[in-house]
Protein backbone atom coordinates (compact mmCIF):
# COMPACT_ATOMS: atom_id res chain seq x y z
CA UNK A 1 0.00 0.00 0.00
CA UNK A 2 1.93 3.01 -1.25
CA UNK A 3 2.03 5.60 2.04
CA UNK A 4 0.90 9.19 1.40
CA UNK A 5 3.58 11.88 2.27
CA UNK A 6 1.49 12.97 5.39
CA UNK A 7 2.15 9.85 6.62
CA UNK A 8 5.62 9.49 5.90
CA UNK A 9 6.34 12.95 7.25
CA UNK A 10 4.37 11.90 10.48
CA UNK A 11 6.40 8.39 10.98
CA UNK A 12 9.74 10.26 10.55
CA UNK A 13 8.73 12.75 13.04
CA UNK A 14 7.42 9.98 15.35
CA UNK A 15 10.42 8.50 15.16
CA UNK A 16 13.44 10.76 15.44
CA UNK A 17 11.73 12.75 18.23
CA UNK A 18 11.60 9.23 20.27
CA UNK A 19 15.22 8.81 19.20
CA UNK A 20 15.89 12.44 20.28
CA UNK A 21 14.56 11.00 24.32
CA UNK A 22 14.93 7.20 23.96
CA UNK A 23 17.60 6.16 21.57
CA UNK A 24 21.12 5.65 21.99
CA UNK A 25 23.54 8.43 21.81
CA UNK A 26 26.50 6.56 23.89
CA UNK A 27 27.81 4.03 21.87
CA UNK A 28 31.62 4.05 20.67
CA UNK A 29 31.04 4.54 17.14
CA UNK A 30 28.29 7.88 17.57
CA UNK A 31 31.72 9.72 19.18
CA UNK A 32 34.33 11.29 16.64
CA UNK A 33 31.89 10.17 14.06
CA UNK A 34 33.79 9.13 10.25
CA UNK A 35 32.87 7.47 7.35
CA UNK A 36 35.76 4.83 9.12
CA UNK A 37 34.32 4.39 12.41
CA UNK A 38 30.55 3.99 11.36
CA UNK A 39 32.05 1.24 8.33
CA UNK A 40 33.93 -1.11 10.87
CA UNK A 41 31.19 -0.33 13.59
CA UNK A 42 28.48 -1.47 11.29
CA UNK A 43 30.24 -4.55 9.80
CA UNK A 44 30.70 -5.67 12.98
CA UNK A 45 27.26 -5.04 14.24
CA UNK A 46 26.41 -7.56 11.68
CA UNK A 47 25.58 -10.90 13.13
CA UNK A 48 26.75 -9.39 16.73
CA UNK A 49 25.35 -7.65 19.03
CA UNK A 50 26.33 -4.35 20.25
CA UNK A 51 27.45 -5.48 23.83
CA UNK A 52 30.40 -8.33 21.94
CA UNK A 53 31.36 -5.56 19.92
CA UNK A 54 32.08 -2.47 21.72
CA UNK A 55 35.21 -4.14 22.99
CA UNK A 56 36.67 -5.28 19.51
CA UNK A 57 35.85 -1.81 18.33
CA UNK A 58 37.71 -0.32 21.18
CA UNK A 59 41.23 -2.52 20.56
CA UNK A 60 40.43 -1.66 16.56
CA UNK A 61 40.50 1.78 16.83
CA UNK A 62 43.58 1.92 19.20
CA UNK A 63 45.30 -0.10 16.60
CA UNK A 64 44.03 1.37 13.48
CA UNK A 65 42.96 4.62 13.73
CA UNK A 66 42.54 5.57 10.48
CA UNK A 67 42.03 3.92 7.05
CA UNK A 68 45.55 4.44 6.20
CA UNK A 69 46.35 2.39 9.42
CA UNK A 70 44.74 -0.29 8.37
CA UNK A 71 46.12 -0.35 4.43
CA UNK A 72 49.40 -0.70 6.39
CA UNK A 73 48.78 -3.64 8.26
CA UNK A 74 49.30 -7.71 8.01
CA UNK A 75 46.71 -9.88 7.71
CA UNK A 76 47.85 -11.75 10.58
CA UNK A 77 47.26 -8.40 12.74
CA UNK A 78 43.52 -7.79 11.55
CA UNK A 79 42.59 -11.84 12.19
CA UNK A 80 44.09 -11.18 15.45
CA UNK A 81 42.03 -8.32 15.78
CA UNK A 82 39.08 -10.31 14.54
CA UNK A 83 39.51 -13.45 16.67
CA UNK A 84 36.24 -14.04 18.24
CA UNK A 85 33.86 -12.55 16.74
CA UNK A 86 33.12 -14.94 14.21
CA UNK A 87 32.17 -14.58 10.33
CA UNK A 88 35.92 -13.91 9.45
CA UNK A 89 35.28 -12.85 5.89
CA UNK A 90 34.35 -9.60 7.45
CA UNK A 91 37.89 -8.99 8.45
CA UNK A 92 38.95 -9.55 5.15
CA UNK A 93 36.97 -7.58 3.21
CA UNK A 94 37.73 -4.35 5.89
CA UNK A 95 41.40 -4.73 4.44
CA UNK A 96 40.28 -5.05 1.33
CA UNK A 97 37.63 -1.99 1.34
CA UNK A 98 41.07 -0.12 3.10
CA UNK A 99 42.80 -0.78 -0.08
CA UNK A 100 40.12 -0.07 -2.34
CA UNK A 101 39.32 3.17 -0.87
CA UNK A 102 43.38 3.66 -1.31
CA UNK A 103 43.18 3.21 -5.10
CA UNK A 104 40.11 4.44 -6.50
CA UNK A 105 39.15 7.08 -3.68
CA UNK A 106 42.38 8.93 -2.38
CA UNK A 107 42.04 7.19 0.43
CA UNK A 108 38.59 8.69 1.57
CA UNK A 109 34.67 8.01 1.21
CA UNK A 110 32.45 8.59 -1.33
CA UNK A 111 29.65 9.96 -0.41
CA UNK A 112 27.41 8.44 -2.87
CA UNK A 113 25.45 5.10 -2.17
CA UNK A 114 26.38 2.92 -5.45
CA UNK A 115 30.17 4.20 -5.34
CA UNK A 116 30.23 2.88 -1.50
CA UNK A 117 28.43 -0.30 -2.78
CA UNK A 118 31.43 -1.15 -4.59
CA UNK A 119 33.96 -1.00 -1.58
CA UNK A 120 34.26 -4.76 -0.78
CA UNK A 121 32.48 -5.76 2.43
CA UNK A 122 29.52 -3.35 1.60
CA UNK A 123 25.92 -4.11 0.48
CA UNK A 124 23.13 -1.91 0.42
CA UNK A 125 22.66 -1.98 4.12
CA UNK A 126 26.20 -0.64 4.86
CA UNK A 127 26.09 1.79 2.17
CA UNK A 128 22.99 3.06 3.77
CA UNK A 129 24.40 3.25 7.24
CA UNK A 130 27.51 5.40 6.03
CA UNK A 131 25.54 7.78 4.44
CA UNK A 132 23.17 8.12 7.03
CA UNK A 133 25.41 8.29 10.24
CA UNK A 134 28.77 9.49 8.76
CA UNK A 135 26.99 12.04 6.29
CA UNK A 136 23.46 12.50 7.37
CA UNK A 137 22.36 12.34 3.83
CA UNK A 138 19.66 10.39 2.24
CA UNK A 139 20.92 6.41 3.53
CA UNK A 140 18.10 3.97 3.88
CA UNK A 141 18.65 0.78 5.78
CA UNK A 142 16.99 -2.17 6.39
CA UNK A 143 18.40 -5.00 8.78
CA UNK A 144 16.87 -7.28 11.17
CA UNK A 145 15.62 -5.03 13.94
CA UNK A 146 14.07 -2.57 10.83
CA UNK A 147 12.70 -5.67 9.18
CA UNK A 148 10.42 -6.23 12.13
CA UNK A 149 9.58 -3.10 12.80
CA UNK A 150 8.18 -2.50 9.48
CA UNK A 151 6.86 -6.05 9.18
CA UNK A 152 4.55 -4.88 11.95
CA UNK A 153 4.16 -1.61 11.43
CA UNK A 154 2.61 -2.30 7.70
CA UNK A 155 1.29 -5.70 8.89
CA UNK A 156 3.65 -7.52 6.00
CA UNK A 157 3.50 -11.21 5.91
CA UNK A 158 6.21 -13.13 4.22
CA UNK A 159 9.05 -15.46 4.50
CA UNK A 160 11.14 -12.72 6.17
CA UNK A 161 14.92 -14.12 4.27
CA UNK A 162 12.99 -14.72 0.93
CA UNK A 163 13.99 -11.88 -1.63
CA UNK A 164 10.11 -10.55 -2.33
CA UNK A 165 9.98 -9.67 1.58
CA UNK A 166 12.97 -7.92 1.23
CA UNK A 167 11.63 -6.45 -2.13
CA UNK A 168 8.90 -4.59 0.00
CA UNK A 169 11.03 -3.82 3.14
CA UNK A 170 13.49 -1.69 1.23
CA UNK A 171 10.67 -0.07 -0.63
CA UNK A 172 9.32 1.34 2.91
CA UNK A 173 12.64 2.20 3.62
CA UNK A 174 13.48 3.79 0.52
CA UNK A 175 9.99 5.63 0.93
CA UNK A 176 10.07 6.13 4.93
CA UNK A 177 14.17 7.49 4.80
CA UNK A 178 13.90 11.39 5.19
CA UNK A 179 16.85 13.34 3.08
CA UNK A 180 19.16 14.24 6.01
CA UNK A 181 18.27 10.32 8.25
CA UNK A 182 21.10 9.90 10.72
CA UNK A 183 18.73 10.46 13.88
CA UNK A 184 15.60 8.27 12.08
CA UNK A 185 18.12 5.73 10.82
CA UNK A 186 19.34 5.31 14.31
CA UNK A 187 15.94 5.55 15.24
CA UNK A 188 14.51 2.41 13.55
CA UNK A 189 17.76 0.83 14.50
CA UNK A 190 17.08 1.76 18.62
CA UNK A 191 13.20 0.99 18.23
CA UNK A 192 13.70 -2.32 16.68
CA UNK A 193 16.03 -3.24 19.25
CA UNK A 194 14.92 -2.19 22.21
CA UNK A 195 10.74 -1.67 21.60
CA UNK A 196 9.80 -3.45 18.94
CA UNK A 197 11.12 -6.65 20.23
CA UNK A 198 11.02 -9.91 18.84
CA UNK A 199 9.47 -11.73 22.10
CA UNK A 200 7.22 -9.26 24.65
CA UNK A 201 7.51 -5.99 22.42
CA UNK A 202 6.74 -3.04 24.51
CA UNK A 203 3.98 -1.39 22.46
CA UNK A 204 3.02 1.09 25.65
CA UNK A 205 6.31 3.14 24.65
CA UNK A 206 5.91 2.63 21.11
CA UNK A 207 6.02 6.49 19.38
CA UNK A 208 4.17 4.32 16.59
CA UNK A 209 1.53 2.68 18.23
CA UNK A 210 -1.51 3.89 17.11
CA UNK A 211 0.09 3.67 13.37
CA UNK A 212 0.74 -0.11 14.19
CA UNK A 213 -1.51 -2.45 12.30
CA UNK A 214 -0.25 -5.63 14.03
CA UNK A 215 -1.05 -3.57 16.59
CA UNK A 216 -4.77 -2.87 15.49
CA UNK A 217 -5.40 -6.55 14.06
CA UNK A 218 -3.58 -8.22 17.16
CA UNK A 219 -1.49 -10.09 15.42
CA UNK A 220 2.24 -8.64 17.16
CA UNK A 221 2.90 -11.87 17.96
CA UNK A 222 2.72 -13.72 14.63
CA UNK A 223 4.72 -10.71 12.63
CA UNK A 224 7.05 -11.07 11.19
CA UNK A 225 6.12 -14.92 10.03
CA UNK A 226 8.68 -17.02 11.47
CA UNK A 227 11.59 -17.98 9.26
CA UNK A 228 11.69 -21.11 7.24
CA UNK A 229 13.96 -23.79 9.48
CA UNK A 230 16.71 -25.93 7.20
CA UNK A 231 17.52 -28.78 8.65
CA UNK A 232 21.90 -28.31 9.05
CA UNK A 233 23.89 -30.91 7.27
CA UNK A 234 26.97 -32.12 9.71
CA UNK A 235 30.24 -32.32 8.40
CA UNK A 236 33.28 -34.79 9.97
CA UNK A 237 36.89 -32.75 10.20
CA UNK A 238 39.63 -34.25 11.74
CA UNK A 239 42.68 -31.77 12.97
CA UNK A 240 46.30 -32.67 13.87
CA UNK A 241 48.26 -31.91 17.28
CA UNK A 242 51.86 -32.42 16.17
CA UNK A 243 53.74 -34.13 19.47
CA UNK A 244 56.98 -33.41 18.60
CA UNK A 245 57.38 -30.49 21.47
CA UNK A 246 55.45 -30.45 24.48
CA UNK A 247 55.08 -26.67 24.44
CA UNK A 248 54.79 -25.73 20.84
CA UNK A 249 52.28 -26.41 18.19
CA UNK A 250 52.43 -26.86 14.48
CA UNK A 251 49.94 -23.94 13.21
CA UNK A 252 48.84 -23.53 9.49
CA UNK A 253 47.30 -20.65 7.96
CA UNK A 254 44.16 -21.47 6.40
CA UNK A 255 43.70 -20.43 2.82
CA UNK A 256 41.17 -17.81 2.33
CA UNK A 257 38.70 -18.11 0.84
CA UNK A 258 37.07 -20.50 3.00
CA UNK A 259 36.14 -21.23 6.17
CA UNK A 260 38.35 -19.65 8.80
CA UNK A 261 40.37 -18.17 5.62
CA UNK A 262 43.61 -16.44 6.88
CA UNK A 263 43.27 -17.79 10.23
CA UNK A 264 46.12 -19.84 12.15
CA UNK A 265 44.42 -23.28 13.00
CA UNK A 266 45.76 -27.06 13.56
CA UNK A 267 46.59 -28.76 9.77
CA UNK A 268 43.64 -29.99 8.95
CA UNK A 269 43.01 -33.70 7.54
CA UNK A 270 40.29 -35.34 5.45
CA UNK A 271 40.64 -38.42 6.96
CA UNK A 272 42.06 -39.98 10.40
CA UNK A 273 46.13 -39.41 10.09
CA UNK A 274 48.08 -42.47 10.30
CA UNK A 275 49.84 -43.77 13.20
CA UNK A 276 47.46 -41.47 15.62
CA UNK A 277 45.64 -41.29 18.64
CA UNK A 278 42.62 -38.98 19.45
CA UNK A 279 42.97 -36.59 21.83
CA UNK A 280 39.68 -35.27 21.89
CA UNK A 281 36.37 -34.05 19.87
CA UNK A 282 34.53 -31.07 19.60
CA UNK A 283 31.41 -29.74 17.75
CA UNK A 284 30.96 -25.86 16.37
CA UNK A 285 27.64 -24.73 15.04
CA UNK A 286 28.37 -22.48 11.51
CA UNK A 287 25.13 -20.87 9.98
CA UNK A 288 24.77 -23.76 6.96
CA UNK A 289 26.52 -26.76 8.83
CA UNK A 290 27.46 -28.35 12.32
CA UNK A 291 31.12 -28.79 11.92
CA UNK A 292 31.92 -32.59 13.96
CA UNK A 293 36.03 -32.11 14.62
CA UNK A 294 38.28 -34.92 16.12
CA UNK A 295 41.56 -34.02 16.95
CA UNK A 296 44.50 -36.55 16.75
CA UNK A 297 47.53 -36.79 18.13
CA UNK A 298 50.51 -37.76 15.55
CA UNK A 299 54.69 -37.32 14.83
CA UNK A 300 55.14 -34.49 12.66
CA UNK A 301 56.21 -36.04 9.54
CA UNK A 302 52.55 -37.72 9.88
CA UNK A 303 51.18 -33.73 10.13
CA UNK A 304 53.80 -32.92 7.29
CA UNK A 305 51.77 -35.50 4.56
CA UNK A 306 49.20 -33.44 4.91
CA UNK A 307 50.91 -30.21 4.41
CA UNK A 308 52.88 -31.28 1.27
CA UNK A 309 51.29 -32.44 -2.26
CA UNK A 310 53.09 -33.08 -5.05
CA UNK A 311 56.46 -32.52 -3.36
CA UNK A 312 54.87 -29.04 -3.30
CA UNK A 313 54.60 -27.40 0.36
CA UNK A 314 50.41 -26.35 0.34
CA UNK A 315 50.33 -23.79 3.60
CA UNK A 316 52.21 -20.95 5.34
CA UNK A 317 53.08 -22.50 8.67
CA UNK A 318 54.65 -21.89 11.65
CA UNK A 319 55.02 -23.59 15.43
CA UNK A 320 53.45 -21.55 17.99
CA UNK A 321 53.74 -22.02 21.72
CA UNK A 322 50.92 -23.01 23.28
CA UNK A 323 51.60 -20.02 26.16
CA UNK A 324 51.20 -17.51 23.91
CA UNK A 325 48.40 -18.28 21.52
CA UNK A 326 46.73 -14.89 21.73
CA UNK A 327 49.66 -13.18 19.69
CA UNK A 328 47.90 -15.25 16.72
CA UNK A 329 44.71 -15.57 15.07
CA UNK A 330 42.82 -18.74 15.98
CA UNK A 331 39.49 -20.36 15.00
CA UNK A 332 37.45 -19.24 18.44
CA UNK A 333 36.60 -23.60 19.16
CA UNK A 334 40.39 -24.37 18.21
CA UNK A 335 41.83 -21.98 20.45
CA UNK A 336 39.38 -23.17 23.14
CA UNK A 337 40.00 -26.78 22.61
CA UNK A 338 43.52 -26.58 22.91
CA UNK A 339 43.25 -24.12 25.88
CA UNK A 340 41.63 -27.29 27.23
CA UNK A 341 43.77 -29.68 26.60
CA UNK A 342 46.64 -27.63 28.26
CA UNK A 343 44.50 -27.00 31.38
CA UNK A 344 44.06 -30.36 31.88
CA UNK A 345 47.63 -31.40 31.59
CA UNK A 346 49.74 -32.76 34.28
CA UNK A 347 51.66 -30.10 36.21
CA UNK A 348 55.41 -29.96 35.24
CA UNK A 349 58.44 -28.75 36.90
CA UNK A 350 59.42 -26.17 34.53
N1 LIG B 1 23.13 -2.21 14.88
C1 LIG B 1 23.59 -1.95 13.66
N2 LIG B 1 23.98 -0.68 13.56
C2 LIG B 1 23.77 -0.11 14.76
C3 LIG B 1 24.00 1.18 15.30
N3 LIG B 1 24.51 2.15 14.55
N4 LIG B 1 23.64 1.39 16.57
C4 LIG B 1 23.12 0.40 17.28
N5 LIG B 1 22.91 -0.81 16.84
C5 LIG B 1 23.23 -1.09 15.59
Amino acid sequence: MPLTPAKIQHIQRQVIHWQASHGRHDLPWQHNVSAYRVHVSEIMLQQTQVTTVIPYFERWMQDFPSLSALAAASEDDVMAHWQGLGYYSRARNLRKAAAHLADEHNGEYPNDLKALNAIPGVGQYTAGAIRSFAFNDYGPIVDGNVKRLYARLFAIDGEPNSSAFNKIMWQYANSLTPEASGAFSQGVLDLGATVCKKSQPLCQACPLQSDCLALKQQRIAELPNPKKRKIKPVKDAHFVWHTDSADQLLLIKRPSPGIWGGLWCLPQHDEVPANSELVGEFTHQFTHYTLNAQVWRAAADQVNEGLVENGKRMAEFRLQSVHELSAVGLPTPIRHFIENVIALRQPTNN
